[in-house]
């Protein structure tokens, strides 16, 4: 089968046969993450590796286990970043993590979608538990997670104030939904007093803790919630959010998956309620940039442009030359 090594070199390797509880993807599309260039960094030049973790294709065969999919099924989902990714002709994925194709999603579209829906899932839903009737300030709000993240909080009930420091990605994030826009560029405080808010209940901080955790401290209300997904390079100080007995909790969408959690079943169930709510239009897809064919030429300018921190939406490449 045709693959995408890490190097950006198109290789040949034998196609994978399904086992238990996994399931055999004819892969017909991707999208790329920040996982992926960081993983790729991360990578000395040998031995090669596939990355990849979001994908939407048809199941080809089935593991003796599997109970929820069968070969014909069209599906959408993201993976485990223990296991080799999804940027090969053929992939095989625990079925526990998969959920069935948006129907009103092409394959592309549907790609873009799992990893940035199950992380602002997680993140909103079973990290902070958002109650309907607050405020959240959602940070990066323009990129891949926060554009699925604004349109979920919004579900919710919540109020979203969404930062965005370009014309091009305010216009985005208004679109998803967010009511008020701030820039990540500007201090937030003073933007958030100016909207007539001094504090709100949830943050959700999507890109550079280091940078905007002194103001996630000054604008979380006490007793409030702030999830966080990107690592700190520094060590953070707590007296703020300490003082203000305020929860900080860690999502990482790996988690389920990499440590084979007695629940990583949830991420089959929020796949299926996020692609019922795509397909009754509730939520709107957040596919921007299409690429084609798969391939190491096209797979370089993807983390090429993932990596530039200026995404807007999602970018996918699909089809197999
Ligand atoms: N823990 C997890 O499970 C998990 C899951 C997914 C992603 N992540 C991590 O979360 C981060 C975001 O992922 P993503 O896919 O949403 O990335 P992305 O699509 O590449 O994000 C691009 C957006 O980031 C915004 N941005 C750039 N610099 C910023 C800053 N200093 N402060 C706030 N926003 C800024 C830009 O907005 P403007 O153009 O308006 O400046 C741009 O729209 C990445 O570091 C990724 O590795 C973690």
């Amino acid at each position: 089968m045709k693959a995408v090594a890490h190097t950006f070199a198109d290789i040949e390797l034998p196609r994978p046969a399904p086992a238990g509880r996994d399931l055999l993807v004819k892969v017909e599309a991707v999208s790329v993450n920040p996982v992926d260039f960081k993983q790729r960094i991360a990578s000395p030049p040998a031995p090669l590796r596939v990355l990849g973790w979001d994908a939407a294709g048809i199941v080809e065969a089935v593991g003796s286990e599997v109970s929820l999919f069968k070969p014909g099924d069209a599906v959408f989902y993201a993976g485990d970043v223990t296991r080799p990714g999804c940027d090969s002709e053929y992939h095989l994925v625990d079925e526990r993590i998969v959920g069935r194709k948006p129907k009103s999603l092409d394959l592309a579209q549907a790609a873009a979608v799992p990893l940035t829906a199950i992380t602002a899932w997680e993140g909103l839903f079973d990290r902070l538990k958002v109650k309907a009737g607050g405020m959240i300030l959602v940070i990066g709000g323009a990129g891949g997670v926060g554009s699925i993240a604004i349109q979920l909080a919004r579900i919710a009930g919540l109020t979203v104030v969404a930062t965005a420091s370009r014309p091009e990605s305010v216009a985005w994030v208004k679109e998803m939904g967010a009511e008020h826009v701030v820039s990540h560029r500007e201090p937030l405080r003073a933007q958030m007093e100016a909207i007539g808010r001094k504090e709100v209940e949830y943050i959700a901080c999507f890109n550079d803790l280091d940078q905007h955790w002194p103001a996630i401290g000054e604008l979380i209300a006490p007793q409030g919630g702030i999830v966080a997904i990107v690592a700190n390079r520094n060590p953070l100080s707590m007296d703020a959010v300490r003082a203000k007995s305020a929860t900080l909790a860690w999502e990482l969408m790996f988690t389920r998956p990499r440590f084979k959690t007695p629940d990583m079943i949830e991420q089959h169930r929020l796949l299926g309620q996020v692609a019922d709510w795509l397909d009754s239009g509730k939520l709107r897809g957040t596919l921007r940039e299409k690429l084609s064919p798969i391939n190491g030429e096209n797979l370089r300018k993807a983390h090429e442009r993932v990596q530039s921190g200026t995404m807007i939406g999602k970018l996918v490449l699909a089809g197999w030359s």
